[in-house]
């Protein structure tokens, strides 16, 4: 028996002859010619290796196989159309899933875009997950997630990066540091400061060491830390000056604790980019996250606090 040479063109015209039991019926119903149809059923008997069908007289009946080969033909059909149903609902946006992997600093904004995303489709599915940019990069290079958030395009891989939201970056301060009563700080001043820094590889440390290197200043780093948070209780302690994303402040902005500095060159113009790899096939869902992002990020940027010069945070 050779069944797997049974294609599914011979499966549904067997099942059509087998529901009306008679070729020129089953014929017009599927469009084709007796000859054609009479045919494909011949190499389907073949493949099964025994009759399918028996006329007596003018009546046309299933053998034993013949019903068994229907039965069995009707299940694959069965089976292929929960599947198409299956993948239907995966890719539409009544349910299927998203898979975001973000960069740390991203979760100052991401969890409340994705919030008001899930909104408008409560059967989606979120996964999110907080990294820094090394793991993120691995997490991309192996193609774990549908979307990735950083604020910093990786030059070294094949990728497509959509800007959606303006990541600016503030220099803070104490509150009562002598500097926020000052406006348009030369950079150069901030070299006599001590810095506290984000851990290498962080995107906001690199832009900040770019911004320095390029207008030649050499800052103090006295401290580096592996998250915002802990930079900004380390500058609302004192310890030292801090560049950051300006969304980092978001919580803040009523404690007080902390100001901006209005030095020249900044804030720092960057923006948010949602990435994945080139040729990646996206989904109905994250294409259409894409889209949310694009008009719904450009106007969340109301929602940080504003770069107004010296304002307290
Ligand atoms: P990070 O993220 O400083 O938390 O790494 C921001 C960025 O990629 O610019």
């Amino acid at each position: 028996m050779a069944l797997r040479h049974a294609t599914l063109h011979q499966m549904k015209i067997f099942t059509t002859l087998a529901r009306h039991l008679n070729m020129t019926r089953a014929a017009e119903t599927l469009h084709m010619t007796p000859a054609a149809l009479s045919i494909q059923i011949k190499q389907l008997s073949e493949a099964v290796g025994a009759p399918l069908h028996e006329q007596i007289g003018k009546r046309l009946f299933l053998t034993a196989t013949g019903r068994l080969v229907d039965a069995a033909c009707r299940d694959v059909f069965e089976r292929l159309e929960k599947l198409s149903i299956e993948m239907a609902g995966d890719q539409g946006l009544d349910r299927g899933s998203l898979k975001l992997s973000i960069i740390t600093t991203a979760k100052y904004f991401a969890p409340r875009l994705l919030g008001a995303f899930c909104k408008q489709h409560p059967g989606i599915e979120i996964s999110l997950d907080v990294d820094n940019r090394n793991h993120i990069l691995e997490r991309l290079k192996q193609n774990l997630d549908d979307l990735y958030i950083m604020g910093q395009v990786p030059e070294n891989l094949n990728v497509i990066a959509q800007p959606f939201m303006e990541n600016p970056l503030v220099v803070l301060a104490p509150a009562d540091h002598p500097l926020t009563r000052e406006r348009d700080i030369d950079p150069a001043r901030l070299a006599d400061e001590p810095f506290i820094a984000r851990e290498p590889g962080s995107g906001t440390r690199l832009a900040a060491e770019r911004f320095f290197e390029k207008q030649g200043v050499r800052l103090k780093v006295r401290m580096t830390l592996g998250s915002n948070e802990a930079v900004k209780q380390t500058v609302a302690g004192g310890l030292g000056l801090a560049v950051l994303s300006q969304h980092t402040l978001a919580l803040d902005a009523a404690s007080g604790a902390f100001a901006v500095l209005d030095v020249r060159g900044f804030p720092l113009l960057r923006q948010w980019y949602a990435v994945y790899p080139m040729g990646k096939q996206l989904s109905a869902v994250t294409e259409a996250f894409l889209e949310y992002i694009a008009t719904e990020g450009a106007s969340s940027k109301e929602d940080i606090p504003t770069s107004e010069p010296k304002s307290k945070l």
